[in-house]
C-alpha cells in the first residue's frame, strides 16, 4: 500500500479520543510496587489475561506494554487503513528476519504490533478459529484434552458478538449463525464494503465446485474447506482490538493498572519453590524513543505475588525467557548470561504461515487500486466514512478466502507424510483482493489488477529466535527458515499452478488479462523460481514457547501454559501452539486466552 499517501490523510482527518481509566503513560508513574498478577504485554492475549483476571474486583493486575496507546490512532480505527500500520511505523517493532536460504537468501520486514491491542491494533481483522484438528492435534500432542475443539469452542460465545455488516446487507447464506456467538465482547462482521469482483468468486466457487467448492461459513470448526465469504474484527465499520473491548471494558475497574511506554527487560527469581527457581518480579524501563520530556528513570521493578504472564507475543516472550537465563545452555553462556534453567526448546521450532502474493492484470478501472493511488478518491472514501462509517473505508482488504488441500494423489506424499491437522484440515489459504496486494512495497503506478495471494498453511519447516545480545533493547534474531523443506517448496509451487486454475473460470473470462511475472511461468522449475523470489511471511509465526505434555523433554510449557523447571510465570500468547493453525492467528489466540484465563482463575 502506499502509505505516505494514507498517512498524510489520516493526518488530515481528526477523531474524538476514547478517554481510558488508570493508564498510565510512563514507568515512572508505577503506582505500587506489587500486584497478584503482572502480565508482559497488552496484545491479542494479555488484555484478555487482564481483562477476564479482573473480573474478580479482589484480583490486582498491572499490565506493561512496550509501545503506544491506541487512542485516537486513525489508521487503527478505519479498517482499510489497518495496512498503513506495518511495517517500520511508530507502531510496530521494525523487526526483520535473518537471509532465508529458501527464498534466495532475502531478508523480509517482520512486523508485529506494538501498542496496546498489540498485533489485534494493526492487523488485517480476518477472524476465524481454524479447524476442529488443530485443536484436537494441540490436545494430542500434549496430553490435554482440555485443548480439544470440544472445550476449546466453548469460549466463542463469551469472545465473539456478531453484528452487522457494514453495509447492513442479507448476510443470510454468507455465515452460519449457530457458529457464532451474539453475546460477547469483541464484535465481528462479514464484509460490509461490497466490492465489484464479489460475484466473480461466488460464480467460480459454482464453476469449479469440484476443487473450490463454496463453504457457507469461513469461521472454522468442523467445515472449514472451500470458499467462502470471510469474517472480520470488525463492528459498526471500525476495528475490534483486544484494546477496543477487552481492555476497554476493564479500564475503569480500580483493580486494573496499565502502564504504556513500559518495556519488560527480563524476569527475576528469588529463592525456590518445591525445589523450582521461582520468579515473582518483573524488571521493566522506559521504552527506547518514548515520547516524553520526563527525566530519565531507572530500571524500575514490580512484584507479582502470584504469577507472572509472559504475553509479549511469539517474538518477544521467547527473548524475555532467555535474557532471564531461561533458554539453550550454550546459546545464553555465550552472550554471558547465566543460566537458571537449561531448557534447549526456548525459541526453537519458530513456524510461520508463507505468503505468495500472486498477481493477475485485469480489465477496466473496477479494482481498487485507482484508490489507493488518488488521494482524491481516497479522501472522499474517508469523507463518507466520517460521515457514517460506511464505503470502502469500512471494510478490510479482501472480501473471500478459501482452505484447501493438495490433491491426495500429490507426488510430495511418497516422500513426505501429510503434514497437515487431518483429512478436514488444509494444506493452503487463499486470499482474494481486488488490488496488487504488496505488503510493505510499492505497487505498480498504473493499470488494475487482481491478487489471488496463496498461503502455505501446513509447512514442515522450522526456525528459531535467538538472542543477538544480552541488550534487552537489541533486536533478536528472527529466522522462520522459511521454505527450506521439499513439502513446503513443492506445496506453494502448487498453489500458484491452483490459483491460476481458480483464474481460468469463465466466471473471470471478460475481466482477467493474465499473470504478472514470473506466476506466468508454466514449468515446475520455473514456478519455484518465482516462489522463491516472491514468498514473504504470512505473519503468523508461533512455537517459539511451546505446548508439551508434562514432563516431556520438550517444549517451553505445560498443556496449564506453566513454564517447564520454574515457579510463578505462565505464558499465554501465540508462542505456546505447537503447529501453526488453519486460521490467521488472531481467532485462535482468543480462544487460547479465554481459556488461560479459567486455567487461572481454576487456580484461584
Ligand atoms: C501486519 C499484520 C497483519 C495481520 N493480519 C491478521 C489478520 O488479518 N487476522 C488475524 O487473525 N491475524 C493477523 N495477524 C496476526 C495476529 O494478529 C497475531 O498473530 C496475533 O494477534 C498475536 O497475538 P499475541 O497475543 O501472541 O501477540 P501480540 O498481539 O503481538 O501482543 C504482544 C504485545 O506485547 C508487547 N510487548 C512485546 N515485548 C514487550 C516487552 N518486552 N515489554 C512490554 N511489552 C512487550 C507488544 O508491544 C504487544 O502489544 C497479522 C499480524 C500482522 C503483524
Ligand atoms: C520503527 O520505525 C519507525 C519509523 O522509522 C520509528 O518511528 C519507530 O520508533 C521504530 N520503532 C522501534 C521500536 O524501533
Ligand atoms: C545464499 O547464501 C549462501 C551463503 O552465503 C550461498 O552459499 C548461496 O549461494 C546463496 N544463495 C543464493 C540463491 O544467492
Ligand atoms: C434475507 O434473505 C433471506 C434469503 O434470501 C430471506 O429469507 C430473508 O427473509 C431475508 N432477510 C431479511 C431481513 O430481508
Ligand atoms: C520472592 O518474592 C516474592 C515477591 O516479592 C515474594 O512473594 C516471595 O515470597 C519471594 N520468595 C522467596 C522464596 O523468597
Ligand atoms: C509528544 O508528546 C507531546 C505532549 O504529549 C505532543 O504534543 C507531541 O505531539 C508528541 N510528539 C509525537 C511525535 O508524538
Ligand atoms: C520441536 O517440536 C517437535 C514436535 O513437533 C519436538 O519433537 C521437538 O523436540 C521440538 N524441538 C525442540 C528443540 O524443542
Ligand atoms: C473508468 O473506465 C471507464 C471506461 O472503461 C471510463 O469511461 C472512465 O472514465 C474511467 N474512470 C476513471 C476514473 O478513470
Ligand atoms: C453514508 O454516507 C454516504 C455519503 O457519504 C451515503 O451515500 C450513504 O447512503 C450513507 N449510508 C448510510 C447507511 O447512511
Ligand atoms: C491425480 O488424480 C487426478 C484425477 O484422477 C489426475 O488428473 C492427476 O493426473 C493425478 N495426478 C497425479 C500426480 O497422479
Amino acid at each position: 500500500m502506499q502509505r505516505r499517501t494514507l498517512n498524510d490523510l489520516c493526518l488530515a482527518f481528526m477523531l474524538i479520543p476514547v478517554s481510558l481509566g488508570a493508564l498510565y503513560h510512563d514507568p515512572s508513574q508505577l503506582p505500587r510496587s506489587a500486584y497478584d498478577y503482572v502480565i508482559v504485554g497488552a496484545g491479542n492475549a494479555g488484555n484478555v489475561i487482564a481483562s477476564r483476571l479482573t473480573e474478580n474486583p479482589r484480583t490486582t493486575v498491572l499490565v506493561l506494554e512496550a509501545g503506544v496507546s491506541n487512542e485516537g490512532v486513525i489508521a487503527s480505527i478505519v479498517p482499510f487503513l489497518g495496512p498503513s500500520l506495518a511495517p517500520n511505523t511508530p507502531y510496530d517493532w521494525n523487526f526483520t528476519t535473518t537471509a532465508q536460504a529458501g527464498i534466495n537468501n532475502r531478508s523480509l520486514s517482520y512486523p508485529r504490533g506494538r501498542m496496546l491491542g498489540g498485533c489485534t491494533s494493526v492487523n488485517y481483522m480476518a477472524h476465524m478459529y481454524g479447524s476442529s484438528e488443530d485443536y484436537d492435534r494441540i490436545a494430542a500432542v500434549t496430553g490435554d484434552p482440555g485443548w480439544k475443539w470440544e472445550n476449546v469452542k466453548k469460549n466463542i460465545g463469551k469472545h465473539e458478538r456478531i453484528v452487522p455488516p457494514s453495509d447492513g446487507h442479507n448476510t443470510t447464506g454468507q455465515y452460519i449463525p449457530a457458529n457464532h456467538g451474539t453475546d460477547g465482547i469483541l464484535p465481528v462482521s462479514l464484509p460490509g464494503n461490497a466490492q465489484a469482483i464479489d460475484p466473480r468468486v461466488i460464480a467460480t466457487t459454482k464453476d469449479l465446485a469440484e476443487e473450490f467448492p463454496f463453504n457457507e461459513d469461513m469461521g472454522g470448526g468442523e467445515n472449514i474447506l472451500g470458499v467462502g465469504w470471510a469474517q472480520f474484527s470488525i463492528g459498526g465499520g471500525m476495528r475490534s482490538s483486544s484494546a477496543t473491548t477487552y481492555l476497554t471494558a476493564a479500564l475503569n475497574r480500580p483493580n486494573l493498572d496499565v502502564i504504556i511506554n513500559a518495556q519488560v527487560t527480563k524476569l527475576l527469581h528469588n529463592g525456590t519453590v518445591g525445589g523450582l527457581p521461582s520468579f515473582h518480579t518483573v524488571q521493566f524501563s522506559r521504552s527506547p524513543g518514548a515520547n516524553t520530556t520526563a527525566p530519565p528513570v531507572a530500571p524500575s521493578v514490580v512484584s507479582a505475588t502470584k504469577e507472572i504472564v509472559l504475553s509479549a507475543g511469539a517474538i518477544n516472550t521467547p527473548q524475555i525467557l532467555q535474557l532471564s537465563g531461561i533458554g539453550p545452555r550454550a546459546d545464553l553462556e555465550a552472550l554471558h548470561i547465566p543460566v537458571v534453567v537449561d531448557n534447549p526448546s526456548v525459541g526453537r521450532n519458530l513456524s510461520d504461515h508463507v505468503l505468495l502474493a500472486n498477481i493477475f492484470s485485469v480489465k477496466g478501472n473496477d479494482s481498487l487500486d485507482d484508490l489507493l493511488r488518488d488521494p482524491a478518491l481516497l479522501s472522499a472514501a474517508l469523507t463518507q466514512w466520517n460521515s457514517n462509517h460506511t464505503g470502502v473505508m469500512s471494510g478490510s482488504v479482501g472480501n473471500h478466502v478459501g482452505f484447501l488441500r493438495l490433491p491426495s494423489n500429490s507426488t510430495i506424499f511418497h516422500i513426505t507424510p501429510d503434514p497437515s491437522a487431518g483429512p478436514k484440515s488444509s494444506h493452503w489459504e487463499l486470499f482474494v483482493a481486488d488490488f496488487f496486494l504488496s505488503i510493505g512495497g510499492t505497487p505498480p503506478t498504473t493499470g488494475s489488477y487482481l491478487t489471488l495471494a496463496s498461503f502455505l498453511i501446513s509447512p514442515t519447516s522450522r526456525g528459531s529466535l535467538k538472542l543477538a545480545s544480552s541488550d534487552p533493547f537489541a533486536k533478536p534474531l528472527i529466522d522462520p527458515n522459511f521454505l527450506t523443506t521439499a513439502f513446503d517448496i513443492f506445496a506453494l509451487r502448487e498453489t500458484a499452478k491452483a490459483v491460476k486454475r481458480f483464474a481460468a473460470s469463465a466466471a473471470w473470462a471478460d475481466y482477467i488479462v493474465g499473470p504478472v511475472g514470473g506466476l506466468a511461468s508454466t514449468t515446475d522449475s520455473d514456478i519455484e523460481t518465482y516462489v522463491r523470489e516472491q514468498a514473504s511471511t504470512g505473519l503468523h509465526p508461533v512455537g517459539t514457547a511451546s505446548m508439551s505434555p508434562k514432563g516431556a523433554c520438550w517444549g517451553v510449557v505445560d498443556p496449564d501454559l506453566k513454564v517447564k523447571g520454574v515457579e510463578g510465570v505462565r505464558v499465554v500468547d501465540a508462542s505456546v501452539f505447537p503447529f501453526v493453525p488453519n486460521a490467521h492467528l488472531q481467532g485462535p489466540t482468543y480462544l487460547l486466552a479465554e481459556r488461560a484465563a479459567q486455567l487461572f482463575k481454576n487456580d484461584m
